[in-house]
Formats: structure tokens, C-alpha cells, sequence
């Protein structure tokens, strides 16, 4: 699966996270196509999940410096995310059949990112539109 504009929630810093890991989820995809030997496809794996846990750390010092009431079922939802991920290289590493648990991870971080990620994000708007604006901070400060 590639990433796709559809998937941006509006705050370009964690986009370009979640646009980061599509792309080593691409690899991974592209790994298992290729039939590559394991220590091959677990460089892959390991750089997703490097990649994830970065950006859900982000995302969780973010949400709590922002009070975001949520915060709390977003947190578990991440720790879902990182039980998956751990299931993937393991299954990666026992199975033939890795195309589908990489599509079966994908479903799930699209369906967080469009849903818990997009609520915080509207939040964010609504709260804290400051944040948002990107225009540069005025000479002499
Ligand atoms: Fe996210
Ligand atoms: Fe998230």
C-alpha cells in the first residue's frame, strides 16, 4: 500500500511520519515479494518498527503537553499498534505467507490514523490553532 493524500490529517510534521512508515511498509511489501532471505526482511521490519515507536512517542508527548482529553484510549490504542508489530516480525519470521499480515498491519494503522489520529488532529485545530500556523515568527524575537 502506498501512501495517499486521502491519509493526511492537516499537521505536516506527523504526515511525514506516517508517510515514513508507509514507506518502510512498501519495503517490507516489496521484501516479500521478492522472496528475500530474513536477515534481509528483518532489517526491513526493524526500521518499521524504529520508525513507529518514534512516532507514536511523538505523538504521546504531543497529546499530553496538549491535555488532549483522549489521551489516555489513544495511548492503548498505540500499545495495540506496538503488539502488532512485534506479531508481524514473528510471523514474518516463521511464515510463507507474509503478504497478507502485512496488508492485515497496514488495515490497522490506516484505520488509526484516520480515525484516532484525525480526531486529535481536529482537536488540535479547534484548541490550538497556533500550533498549526507556520508562518514565520516575527524579525527580532
Ligand atoms: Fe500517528
Ligand atoms: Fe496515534
Amino acid at each position: 500500500m502506498k501512501w495517499d493524500d486521502g491519509f493526511a490529517i492537516g499537521i505536516e510534521a506527523i504526515d511525514n511520519q506516517h508517510k515514513k512508515i508507509f514507506e518502510h511498509l512498501l519495503a517490507i511489501e516489496n521484501s516479500v515479494t521478492k522472496r528475500d532471505p530474513w536477515h534481509i526482511l528483518h532489517f526491513f521490519v526493524t526500521q518499521l518498527a524504529e520508525s513507529l515507536k518514534f512516532h507514536l512517542e511523538v505523538e504521546e508527548a504531543l497529546l499530553e503537553i496538549i491535555r488532549y482529553p483522549d489521551r489516555i484510549e489513544h495511548g492503548d490504542s498505540h500499545a495495540g499498534l506496538l503488539r502488532q508489530i512485534e506479531e508481524l516480525e514473528d510471523q514474518l519470521r516463521n511464515s510463507a505467507s507474509g503478504e497478507s499480515l502485512v496488508g492485515f498491519f497496514e488495515i490497522w494503522f490506516v484505520r488509526h490514523v484516520l480515525n484516532g489520529d484525525r480526531e486529535y488532529a481536529a482537536y488540535i485545530k479547534e484548541e490550538f490553532p497556533a500550533l498549526l500556523d507556520r508562518s514565520p515568527a516575527p524579525a527580532g524575537l
